[in-house]
């Protein structure tokens, strides 16, 4: 589902879910259908896709009980109901996600037409669903005809004369070619990649909204192509193929310091378009010697440099069939730098998602501006502007402001992070970089003879355009604000790859901030495509050959071992994908890398399954002044990693596996009690996080869990009720607090807004999830330019304590087959409204108070099942739509269980109001 780029944010809202399909009617109804987890994707190399969609109703407790599949190589033939592809007939099941195709075997380029059509609980038929459609990729290496082409001259000449740059920054490359259509087409297919980033122009037009193609990869191991439906670009008579060819992960500065050409020196391009005709023939115009190349105005253009334009050097018609490309060049032809797999990109592209508007403009020094956009995101600034020729426009990007109004960039460390604009001098003239994202909340803006108007600069955020699940609004403005800045860190992050922060010089995939977050990620946007994409970059392309997972993924820039905590996301991330859209092929995918890194982590460890004397442990980074010992980072998280493994085992069926790994864990456990543990429950370093990793992975039980909660609450009120914890122990805290019965001690942290709480950097004006707690204090100003981001989401793990807490929303199977709803209501909140878009369709949980009274209004997706948990002293207090419980339709009281009232519910939308 694309994001259209049509609403302008108030800054510190996230945007509302948009519709998709919601039908009301009688009878269930299919919609919102997705292949592989994608509306509508091209390209796939599955030979056997999965479909999934969504059943809606507006009748309660509504099940699917079968479902039928058409796939017809023809809209037309779909629409006949002639399925020339698979008919699966009816099929009497209430499978809704990941149904195989298995029809007739699939050809490269081909087209798949595809409905649906479901039976519910009384055997009534649905309608058709609304038609959707995938298409397949190249499927043989010898299906690509396609060159790997370049134009290296410029950048040779300018590595001849290193001492005449600051910086290696070469110009970007422009290509093209011209082809003639004689007859009419029927489609074309445009499939393009690069070994940097490539935008391809057709006939004058940019082919797609896409940023970045073709992401970011281990390129000395694959690299992803997308294929593009260009059907209506192409014109009879002469057409012209384009292309600009920049640096990016490929050749650019990636990662710390001035490191740049990591996987290649030279950028590539290879780009193939399928032209079907009506006459039934078929031809391919691809990149090959006859292309042509040159430079135009994109002078510089770096992820983390920025982007330098000079208009005055624009190339007219380049991309047109009436340019006169006589002075261009021929291009070079293949590459020997890297040999990487071909296959079709498994996630979402980056593209715009929101733009921000200027809510002040000021002018701290002379001629210099300061635009502050609201909300800190990624992104990068439209530039609007009527200037003389020559005229040169600076824009420089920031995240927070120094005391004196000009913008703070110490904490970009090495990224320059400057775009330049030269005007050519005619007009208004608007330009947006393509091939840099800077991370920011200001501009400043310098060059421009009048003070900037509100439409100078306009923010664009651009981010893998994972489909938006969730809608959070409560009564207290700043747990609004909160949700808010979790959203944007995520969004400003999740730019191909999960990566620590969008602005300084580092930009990566880090393994354990990702499995540190990933949980709540989910609850934010559908990011199965996108985890999907990135478990390749960290299991398959990633993981040692030992069975250590890296630091970061891609890997290239740094540690290849991740160390306890960070290389463990090799198994959190797989299972947690699989928890959450219940998608088994993906787990058996990554199953064998979860298990080799266990068979690792048990090699290099004592005989008794503690730490050997040497390794590498980040710890519980950035914790406030409570360091936990690494063994018991090590210890906590080998054992939790061993019981995931376990539990995947279970899920393949892999019993002896599973029993394997189930006494591995036991073992894990005794050692860790044996060597950290004490008599009285303490635990070796008696940190908050010693505690919350002991109780978040059960390893103390009985009379020792009971203490190390009480050690836990303790030191949380010793600190005047705050927390201590980093990254690793701040992800479990509030899930432990809740756990152990202290739901009222997790409140007083979330509302907190003295240091250190979420609060706190929200009472500083933060607009998004800071790396450090004390990114910035009164007392301090800024902590260490050294590492200080203000974009970085591990903190913002908390999402998933609100969700399961504020809402209640709780997964009781794998994919939300089944929900548990159990709000747990605070005295300082009077409304929470807490929504989540599963793969099976919205689950909501609203609660008001009223009074005495209290509303719970709660959605439950059709064919799924629900607990209720509601808070109640006796069922005769609670009423649904008006009616005593006994009359409620679809309810059911299970049983009272203290003052909670357990109740059954199958699917639809219920009204409960409860007095007390
Ligand atoms: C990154 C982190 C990362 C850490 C490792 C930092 O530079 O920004 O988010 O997890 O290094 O300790």
């Amino acid at each position: 589902m694309a994001c259209a780029c049509t609403w302008i944010a108030a800054a510190g809202s996230a945007p509302p879910l948009p519709p998709i399909n919601s039908y009301q009617g009688k009878g269930l109804r299919a919609g919102y259908l997705r292949c592989e987890h994608l509306v509508q994707p091209l390209g796939l190399e599955e030979p056997a896709p999965r479909l999934s969609w969504i059943v809606e109703s507006g009748e309660r407790g509504q099940r699917q009980t079968a479902y039928r599949i058409l796939v017809a190589s023809s809209a037309d033939l779909l629409d006949l109901g002639f399925a020339d592809l698979w008919d699966s007939t009816l099929v009497p099941k209430d499978d809704t996600i990941d149904v195989v195709y298995q029809g007739k075997p699939l050809k490269s380029h081909q087209r798949c037409y595809w409905k649906v059509k479901v039976w519910d609980k009384d055997g009534r038929e649905s309608q058709w669903s609304e038609p959707a459609m995938w298409s397949m990729g190249l499927l043989k290496a010898e299906d690509w005809k396609a060159d790997w082409i370049g134009y290296d001259k410029p950048r040779e000449k300018m590595r001849k004369e290193p001492a005449a740059h600051a910086m290696f920054l070469p110009p970007t490359a422009y290509f093209r070619t011209q082809f003639r259509v004689e007859k009419p087409v029927t489609h074309a297919t445009l499939y393009a990649t690069a070994l940097g980033l490539a935008e391809l122009h057709l006939n004058g037009k940019r082919i797609c909204d896409d940023f970045f193609t073709p992401g970011w990869t281990d390129y000395s191991k694959r690299v992803y192509y997308r294929a593009y439906d260009v059907t209506g670009l192409v014109q009879h008579g002469d057409n012209a193929l384009g292309a600009i060819l920049a640096d990016g992960w490929f050749s650019g500065y990636v990662g710390y310091g001035h490191r740049r050409d990591l996987y290649g020196k030279n950028p590539r391009l290879k780009a193939q378009m399928h032209l079907e005709f009506a006459d039934g023939s078929t031809t391919e115009i691809a990149t090959d010697p006859n292309w042509k190349a040159t430079t135009g105005p994109i002078q510089e253009a770096d992820f983390l440099q920025g982007e330098n334009y000079d208009a005055r050097q624009e190339l007219d018609n380049w991309d047109q069939p009436t340019c006169d490309d006589s002075a261009w060049e021929f291009v070079n032809v293949g590459t020997d730098e890297v040999h990487p797999l071909l296959q079709p990109h498994p996630g979402p592209p980056v593209r715009e998602i929101q733009e921000f508007r200027p809510q002040s403009i000021t002018e701290p020094t002379p001629g210099v501006y300061v635009l502050n956009l609201g909300q800190n995101f990624a992104g990068v600034a439209r530039l609007k502007v009527r200037g003389d020729t020559g005229q040169k426009i600076t824009l420089r990007f920031a995240e927070r402001l120094n005391p004196d109004g000009t913008i703070y960039t110490k904490n970009l460390r090495a990224a320059r992070a400057t775009d330049v604009y030269i005007c050519k001098g005619s007009g208004v003239e608007t330009w947006e970089p393509r091939f840099t994202f800077h991370g920011f909340q200001y501009v400043e803006i310098t060059g421009l003879r009048h003070k900037p108007a509100r439409d100078t600069v306009i923010g664009i955020a651009l981010s893998s355009d994972t489909p938006i699940a969730a809608e959070f609004a409560c009564s207290d403005p700043m747990l609004n604000q909160l949700r808010n800045n979790i959203y944007w860190t995520q969004r400003a992050n999740f730019i191909d790859i999960p990566t620590d922060c969008p602005q300084r010089d580092e930009r990566l995939g880090w393994t354990g901030d990702a499995q540190v977050y990933v949980r709540a990620a989910s609850l934010q946007t559908d990011v199965q495509a996108f985890f999907t994409k990135w478990l390749v970059d960290l299991d398959e392309d990633g993981q040692r050959a030992d069975g250590q997972f890296p630091c970061v993924a891609p890997v290239k820039v740094a540690n290849d071992d991740g160390g306890p905590a960070w290389a463990d996301a090799g198994v959190i991330c797989p299972w947690t994908i699989y928890s959450v859209y219940g998608d088994e092929r993906e787990l058996a995918k990554h199953y064998d890398a979860m298990a080799r890194f266990i068979e690792f982590c048990r090699n290099r460890s004592t005989p008794a399954m503690l730490p050997p004397a040497k390794y590498h442990c980040f710890g519980d980074w950035l914790n406030i002044q409570a360091d936990t010992p690494k063994d018991i980072i090590y210890t906590a998280y080998f054992a939790y990693s061993t019981r995931l493994t376990a539990q995947a085992a279970e899920v393949l069926g892999k019993t002896q596996d599973a029993a394997k790994y189930n006494a591995l864990f036991d073992k894990i456990r005794a050692a860790f009690n044996h060597a950290y543990v004490a008599e009285d429950g303490r635990i070796k370093g008696n940190t908050q996080t010693c505690y919350v990793l002991a109780l978040a992975f059960d390893l103390v039980e009985g009379e020792k869990a009971k203490q190390a909660a009480q050690y836990l609450v303790e030191d949380i009120k010793n600190r005047g009720w705050h927390l201590s914890t980093g990254f690793i122990g701040t992800k479990d805290l509030m899930l432990v607090l809740s756990k152990i019965g202290r739901t009222d001690v997790a409140y007083r942290l979330l509302h907190n807004d003295t240091f250190p709480s979420w609060g706190f950097s929200i009472r500083q004006g933060a607009t998004s999830i800071w790396e450090r707690w004390d990114g910035w204090t009164p007392e301090k100003g800024f902590q260490d330019p050294g590492m200080n981001s203000f974009a970085h989401y591990s903190f913002g793990a908390v999402y998933q304590w609100m969700v399961d807490n504020i809402g209640g929303i709780l997964r009781t199977a794998p994919g939300y087959k089944s929900l548990l709803i159990a709000p747990q209501l605070d005295d300082k909140l009077t409304f929470a409204n807490v929504s989540y878009r599963s793969n099976r369709g919205l689950i909501a949980s609203d609660w008001k108070r009223d009074g005495g009274k209290t509303r719970f209004h709660i959605t439950i997706p059709a064919n799924t099942t629900a607990l209720v948990a509601l808070p109640a002293t006796s069922a005769a207090d609670i009423t649904e739509s008006g009616r005593a419980l006994a009359k409620a339709e679809g309810v059911k009281l299970v049983r009272m269980e203290g003052a909670t009232a357990l109740l059954a519910l199958g699917s639809g939308e219920y009204s409960f109001k409860v007095a007390r």
